[in-house]
């Protein structure tokens, strides 16, 4: 089946997976594909990321969830064509509180997401790095996964944490939920513990693992600084082309257009 909403989720920190939601989101927007991106954390980095620095607090992911607004009207212009978002605020945290009592409060997301859904051809949902009502939210709402991982020692056990979370998610209220694949980050190929996590998950998660993998980039760093995903920065990295290889690896798996008709990008 083809995937719509897609959780970009580890419960460890630092991982990758708001660069990875972030670009995913911006080149399959400039690839023509219609695209929502939600951030579910509240630091918020999502709107950072693409340069947005209105003040959020009616219009976001915490006022749909609790009731404060329609989520059609949370969903704001990202300034890149194809590319919408519902940014996060601080406010997100009390979520986790408000919404204890709300009945069957693991549906809110998916509920909600309903009258969005047919208006986008993806949405992506930034998870922040820890477990509570609002990430399982997100998993819920999610027809699949991407899990990022940094190639690195401490790497390895932040997976079996989201596995774990995953199966439990699978087991007691959504089998259907499909991990896409783990996305190998931050890779050093000057360095070999780096290279040894590659080959290992390679090896052991043979179908889990996407073909592509991202290497450690300092144009990251720079996107940071300059709030211009790198995928659509002017300036050629290999990040960037890692990313883009990987929407080909996706379009490719699910048998996309490279191009919708709409898109405004020129076939590298
Ligand atoms: N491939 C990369 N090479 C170099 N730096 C990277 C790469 N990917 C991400 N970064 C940088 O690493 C930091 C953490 O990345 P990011 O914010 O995407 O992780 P995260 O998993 O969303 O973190 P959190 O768990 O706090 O939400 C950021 O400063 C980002 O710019
Ligand atoms: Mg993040």
């Amino acid at each position: 089946m083809l995937p719509k909403i897609i959780a970009i989720s580890n419960q460890k920190g630092g991982v990758g997976k708001t660069t990875t939601a972030v670009n995913l989101s911006a080149g399959f927007a400039a690839r023509g594909y219609k695209v929502l991106l939600i951030d579910t954390d509240h630091q918020a980095s999502c709107s950072v990321a693409l340069g947005l620095k209105q003040d959020f607090d009616n219009k976001s992911i915490y006022a749909a969830l609790v009731g404060l607004a329609p989520i059609q009207d949370c969903i704001l212009a990202s300034g890149y064509k194809n590319l919408d978002i519902i940014p996060s605020t601080p406010h997100l945290v009390g979520a986790e509180i408000e919404l204890v009592n709300v009945t069957e409060r693991e549906y809110i997301l998916t509920e909600k997401l309903e009258v969005v859904k047919p208006l986008y051809d993806f949405i992506f949902i930034d998870c922040p790095p820890s477990l509570g009502i609002v990430p399982v939210n997100s998993l819920m709402a999610s027809d699949s996964i991407i899990i990022p991982l940094q190639c690195e020692y401490f790497g390895i056990e932040g997976l079996e944490l989201i596995l774990g979370t995953i199966r439990i998610i699978q087991k007691r209220l959504k089998p259907e939920l499909y991990v896409e694949g783990v996305l190998l980050t931050m890779h050093d190929e000057d360095n070999d513990l780096s290279n040894q996590i590659l080959d290992l998950m390679r090896t052991n998660f043979e179908d889990e693992v996407f073909d592509t993998y991202i290497p450690r980039d300092p144009a990251f760093i720079d996107s940071t600084a300059s709030q211009v995903p790198v995928i659509l920065s002017k300036v050629p990295s290999v990040g960037a082309k890692a990313y883009d290889r990987l929407i080909l690896e996706f379009l490719e798996k699910y048998n996309l257009n490279k191009i919708k008709k709409n898109g405004s990008r020129k076939l590298n």
